[in-house]
């Protein structure tokens, strides 16, 4: 694809012309395919002085940490490191319900992390200057975070967008910024970016804390990423996962719901498979996925998840609903 391999060869020229021969970049990799094409093209550009940082914020999909190690280091060729951050996080989420609240800790603290870690790569390597953060921020999310009618009629503040904090004294350099989430897959594969990577779902910055309905407690992370695991692979082995732009699952802990296990009644939590057809993440419509497929969903996510006696299916489009519940 000639477009797409001129835009990665403009955005390669431009950032070897900004960025000094001493100075270093880090960014974060989440495990979407937005900080993943970005970060191979950081790599592309100037190699191992681009850091990949992915931190564990206690709030990533199960076992997403080391599948994402192992796809950017051993698949993508990207210096990788990890910063295994999940008390801090969570200590910090305790108590927090308001969804704003916890985009701006969790924004606030990556920040924090990215600097540190800025801050040791100059220590450990000489002469090293780390003063650029990559971002995979994409150009629905600069719509969507920047709005026309000033900050109240903001959506939602996206933490790779609004959500950073004033104190920042990191540059951004933001290679995806005028592409839609189509062009970006189209942008991996001219990259040669294998598949998998390629077809990920997105993936939100605050992750799961913004899938969980309320306070965000290990507990509920651990209900929240067993049945998300469970739905994800029902999707994948049924080959419907490729179809759709975004799934996920939901945890709504305020609500219980009573059931029947075995002689005993339940009451337990609710949860909710999200799954929409979209190309550009601005509108989406819930997708028609086969009722014997949630039927399998249903059964092995109330049989296998401790603390969930009852599954939903969102049904809602984009708008008036957001892809996110939060
Ligand atoms: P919504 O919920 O606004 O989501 O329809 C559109 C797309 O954006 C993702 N999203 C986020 N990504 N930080 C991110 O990095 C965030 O705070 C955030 N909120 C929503 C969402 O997953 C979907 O792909």
């Amino acid at each position: 694809d000639w477009v797409m391999t001129d835009y990665a060869n403009d955005f390669i020229e431009e950032v070897r012309a900004k960025v000094g021969p001493t100075d270093h970049v880090i960014g974060a990799v989440s495990g979407g395919v937005d900080s993943t094409v970005a970060a191979v093209l950081m790599t592309r550009a100037i190699g191992d002085r681009f850091h990949a940082i992915l931190v564990d914020n206690g709030c990533l999909r199960k076992d997403e940490a080391n599948q994402v190690l192992h796809r950017m280091k051993d698949d993508c060729g990207v210096n990788l490191r990890c910063v295994s951050a999940s008390s801090r996080f969570l200590d910090l989420l305790a108590g927090v319900t308001d969804p704003e609240t916890k985009r701006k800790i969790i924004g606030g603290t990556f920040i924090e992390i990215f600097q540190e870690e800025a801050t040791k790569i100059e220590e450990e390597i000489y002469p090293a200057r780390c003063e650029w953060l990559l971002q995979g921020t994409l150009y629905p999310d600069v719509i969507e975070s920047v709005s026309h009618k000033g900050p109240s009629a903001t959506i939602k503040t996206h933490h790779n967008v609004g959500g950073l904090p004033d104190t920042m004294k990191l540059k951004l350099i933001e290679p995806l910024r005028e592409l839609f989430k189509d062009e970006v897959r189209e942008l991996g594969m001219a990259l040669g970016i294998d598949e998998a990577s390629v077809w990920r779902h997105p993936f939100p910055g605050p992750g799961l804390a913004i899938r969980i309905m309320g306070e965000v407690t290990p507990e509920n992370v651990r209900m929240l990423q067993e049945a998300d695991a469970i739905v994800i692979d029902e999707l994948v082995t049924s080959g419907h996962y490729r179809k759709i732009g975004q799934a996920f699952v939901v945890l709504l802990p305020t609500v219980k719901s009573v059931g029947v296990m075995g002689d005993g009644r339940t009451y337990e939590n609710v949860a909710v498979v999200r799954c929409v057809e979209t190309t550009d993440y601005m509108t989406a419509n819930f997708y028609e996925l086969p009722y014997a497929i949630l039927g399998n969903m249903s059964s092995r996510v109330i049989n296998e998840v401790r603390g969930i006696n009852r599954l939903c299916y969102d049904i809602s489009s984009k708008p008036p609903a957001t892809i996110e519940w939060e």
